[in-house]
């Protein structure tokens, strides 16, 4: 026997006696809430505008920008000898809209181009919408002119689809509609849309163009198909909107306001969102709550609660106060009002008699970066909307029992951005929670940074521009703590959920996109490892230690009946656990398994570098789950 062969069987004795066992109780000590599992969604990182939302067209409405500056004109260009200025038209489309793209067009082929958001994805499957509205401002032409809408490359040697519509002589707007059927998919997203005009000289007023792909389930006005498949793939039980700070506005005039984001898109003015670019809300209110629906998830909707992200903060006074809680109160009426109130009239008159389910009202986001004041909002909003709608749950947003509000609230919404780490040795963290009643959204949570000294820092310092398998890792050991406390966490959400790949204000995201590919990061293969294998009732079983690296759950699912073993090793170290199951089990368990280098993302570049991988494994009594270092594995084993 050689001497290396003697210290390879001593170190696998010496791992067999470090050999971890795991005695699961088959009582139940509570059921997992059906909505455990889910999104948390803001327009941050154009995840809304140029992600989610399907429009193609950016800055397509000239919305709250400066009429004759340079950056009015973003993501439109002059084609062929055209001029073009954003004006504030004397005879503007509407007064959410007064601003107009003023077209000069000169002799021969001109007219304007559009960038899309970073790129157009140009797919001959499918078929566009476009359209725009017009005006002659000056002397009207004395026949039709003949606009023609294109899908271009950006250099402008190709054209992949084109179609013509008639444009009559008319001071007063019109709009006009067409589809574009590309002849060939591009062989990137580096296009443009364009509208030019032939035999024509003399200048054109346009507003709100729009380019359409076909929406995920035909949605009208609706979302992005790649994107919404994504999501609904993680089996999402909830979707909470519209922020996070995007709600809250730099100031008090430019927080979301929900009756600005309803209706037709000539009634949207848009806003200056937080997350530093405008939101043109055409993904409003009525379109968020229609693909809730469609997605089979419930909204936990949030409400503006008096105070803006810039520091303004609505004064403590019944009378400073009544406007913001009357439009939260309308807000809340629209989703679920009846068909007599003024709100549910507007539901239905856009489509939606039937209110909508709205179990879960969030009084703001983060009131802890405001808590002196939110001791007078929270009661104000809370004493005036508890009793209008009894049967919702409202959150509160600041630091769990700090301060100290009243009414008591029935639940809050805690965010926690930290490193892996920290989210393993924090799986314990609701373990103490009296259960009194208090319930708990985890409604914001990744891990975000290596570096704990420098958690909000650069890459350099160890920021994640893409989660890693280090962070995603830590996110499960934390995540089986939230099942073993689901009695109390009824609901969490990774945060933030999309990101565009370079046009983005926060790392790392759930899922990262571009204008033509979806990258699923690490965390989201957990995020669904999770959500779909989560079972209904939560089986006890040895604790597991802390500050260790094995982190695991096991849940009894109903139909078929299974014992579901989910198992996080945030270690390095390969590791064998035993799982001593509580009843008899059958043929063979089916196991899930995701495990990279802690270093490992998902990125543009390699998209699919880890992804989990399923495998079929003996099912047994004692049933040994092997988990490689750095991997999350989940086995389901039918009960005999
Ligand atoms: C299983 O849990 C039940 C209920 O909490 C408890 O009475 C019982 O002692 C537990 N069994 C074991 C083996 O720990
Ligand atoms: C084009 O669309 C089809 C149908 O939606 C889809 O299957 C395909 O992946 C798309 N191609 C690209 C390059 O996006
Ligand atoms: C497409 O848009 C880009 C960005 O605005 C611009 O640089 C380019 O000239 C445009 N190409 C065409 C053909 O209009
Ligand atoms: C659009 O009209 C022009 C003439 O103005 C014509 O040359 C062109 O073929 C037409 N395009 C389509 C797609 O009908
Ligand atoms: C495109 O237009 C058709 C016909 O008007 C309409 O049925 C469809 O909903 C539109 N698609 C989108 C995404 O709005
Ligand atoms: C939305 O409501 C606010 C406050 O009630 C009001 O100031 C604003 O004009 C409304 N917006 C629209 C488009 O009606
Ligand atoms: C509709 O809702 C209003 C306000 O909650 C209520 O007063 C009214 O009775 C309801 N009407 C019907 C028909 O349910
Ligand atoms: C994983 O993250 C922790 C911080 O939580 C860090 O200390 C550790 O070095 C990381 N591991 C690797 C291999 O990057
Ligand atoms: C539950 O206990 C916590 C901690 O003592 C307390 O802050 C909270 O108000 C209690 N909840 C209820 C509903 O009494
Ligand atoms: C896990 O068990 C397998 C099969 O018995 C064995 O080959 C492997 O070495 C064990 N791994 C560890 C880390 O103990």
């Amino acid at each position: 026997m050689s001497f290396s062969t003697l210290v390879a069987i001593l170190a696998s004795a010496l791992a067999c006696a470090a050999q971890t066992t795991v005695v699961v109780n088959g009582t139940a000590s509570h059921n997992i809430p059906e909505t455990l599992w889910g999104l948390m969604f803001e327009d941050i990182s154009h995840s809304g505008d140029g992600g989610l939302y399907g429009e193609l067209l950016q800055n397509r409405a000239f919305q709250e920008v400066t009429p004759g500056t340079v950056a009015a004109l973003a993501a439109w260009t002059p084609v062929g000898g055209a001029s073009i200025a954003v004006i504030a038209d004397s005879t503007p489309l509407s007064s959410a809209l007064p601003n107009a793209l003023q077209i000069i067009v000169p002799d021969g082929v001109a007219g304007v181009g559009n960038m899309g958001f970073w790129g157009i994805n140009v797919n001959a499957s499918w078929t566009y919408n476009a359209s725009f509205f017009f005006r002659f401002p000056d002397t009207l032409p004395s026949s039709d002119v003949t606009a023609t809408a294109s899908l271009v490359s950006a250099s402008g040697g190709t054209v992949f689809a084109s179609a013509n519509v008639s444009l009559s002589p008319t001071a007063d707007w019109t709009q006009v509609f067409t589809t574009l059927t590309p002849s060939a998919s591009a062989p990137d997203t580096l296009n443009n849309f364009t509208v030019t005009f032939k035999d024509f000289s003399g200048t054109i007023n346009t507003a709100l163009f729009s380019l359409f792909p076909p929406t995920f389930m035909g949605q009208e006005n609706g979302m992005r198909a790649d994107i919404a498949q994504a999501l609904l793939d993680l089996g999402p039980s909830f979707f909470r909107f519209p922020g996070g700070n995007n709600i809250e506005g730099n100031t008090i005039a430019t927080r979301w306001q929900w009756n600005n984001t309803v209706g037709p898109l000539t009634s949207r003015p848009g806003r200056e969102g937080t997350w530093s670019y405008i939101n043109t809300d055409g993904l409003g209110l009525y379109e968020y709550l229609v693909w809730i629906e469609l997605m089979g998830m419930q909204p936990i909707m949030a409400i503006w609660s008096g105070f803006s992200l810039g520091g303004q903060t609505v004064a403590n006074s019944p009378d400073a106060l009544a406007p913001y809680i009357e439009q939260a109160r309308q807000q809340i009426e629209f989703v679920v009002g009846n068909t007599s109130t003024p709100g549910g009239a507007l539901r239905a008159s856009l489509g939606h008699p039937e209110p909508f389910t709205l179990n879960f009202v969030e009084v703001g986001n983060e009131d802890q970066f405001a808590p002196s004041t939110y001791l007078y909002r929270w009661p104000a909003f809370m004493n005036a909307l508890q009793p209008l709608f009894p049967d919702i749950r409202f959150l509160a947003t600041t630091f769990i029992f700090n301060p100290v509000l009243g009414p008591t609230p029935q639940s809050y919404d805690s965010h926690m951005y930290d490193t892996p780490d920290w989210f393993a040795k924090n799986s314990i963290m609701y373990d103490g929670f009296l259960r009194n009643g208090t319930t708990y959204f985890e409604g914001e949570y990744a891990a975000i940074s290596v570096n704990p000294s420098d958690l909000f820092g650069t890459p350099a310092n160890g920021r994640f521009t893409f989660p890693t398998m280090n962070g995603s890792v830590g996110e499960a050991a934390f995540m089986m703590g939230l099942e073993r406390n689901a009695d109390i966490v009824f609901a969490a959400s990774y945060a933030p959920l999309l990101g565009h790949v370079t046009q983005n204000q926060w790392t790392p995201n759930l899922l990262a996109f571009d204008a033509g590919a979806v990258i699923k990061s690490t965390s989201y293969y957990v995020q669904q490892m999770f959500s779909l294998n989560r079972g209904d009732a939560y089986l006890p079983s040895t604790r597991a230690d802390p500050s260790g690296t094995l982190f695991w759950s096991v849940v009894q699912q109903n139909a078929p009946p299974a014992f579901i073993i989910k198992l996080a090793n945030t270690g390095a170290d390969a590791a064998n656990v035993t799982f001593q199951l509580p009843a008899a089990v059958k043929g063979a368990a089916r196991l899930v398994q995701i495990s990279g280098n802690p270093t490992d993302s998902n990125t543009p570049e390699s998209p699919d570098k880890v992804v989990p991988v399923t495998s079929s494994v003996d099912a047994g009594q004692d049933m040994v789950v092997a988990a490689p270092g750095f991997s999350v594995s989940v086995v389901t084993v039918p009960i005999a």
